[in-house]
């Protein structure tokens, strides 16, 4: 079961182009763009899964929702997957995100380097707090 103040039904979206920097910071995410009526948790990290129906996957994610802040992006809110487990292209597919532990708020780095360095932290307590956790059904298309 996922926390209390978290949806208990998917954010469902459709994997888009995002800025292109995750790749050539050697920390690819998957951008969502989530479909019109899906709950979108406020802005935070995120630990969950990603289920695929098109593929019947499910996969360890860490989830940022936010403006990027570090990156001065637009106020634009971005919801964007690093899957632990798989690095398939998921461009133009539909897919789920099932929350499972809110893991501590968005902050504005000073470097790149030291929201990388958060960023491997979040993974690790991702991978630690999945283990534990209940593993949603494969999907179906
Ligand atoms: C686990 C994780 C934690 C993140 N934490 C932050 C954060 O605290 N502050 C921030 O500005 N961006 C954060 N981001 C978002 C990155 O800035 C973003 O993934 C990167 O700029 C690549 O964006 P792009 O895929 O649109 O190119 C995080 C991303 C991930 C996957």
């Amino acid at each position: 079961m996922p926390e209390p103040s978290l949806p208990s039904t998917p954010l469902v979206g459709t994997v888009v182009h995002g800025a292109g920097r995750g790749k050539g910071l050697g920390f690819p995410t998957a951008n969502l763009s989530p479909e019109p009526g899906t709950a979108v948790p406020p802005p935070a990290i995120y630990s969950g899964w990603l289920t695929r129906p098109a593929t019947g996957g499910v996969h360890r994610a860490t989830v940022s929702i936010g403006t990027n802040p570090t990156f001065g992006d637009s106020p634009q809110v971005h919801v964007e997957v690093h899957c632990h487990d798989t690095s398939d292209d998921l461009y133009g597919e539909r897919v789920e995100l099932w929350f499972v532990a809110r893991l501590r708020d968005t902050e504005k780095f000073a470097t790149v380097g030291e929201l990388l360095a958060a960023a491997h932290e979040d993974v690790r307590r991702s991978d630690a707090l999945l283990a534990g956790a209940a593993r949603p059904a494969a999907p179906t298309a």
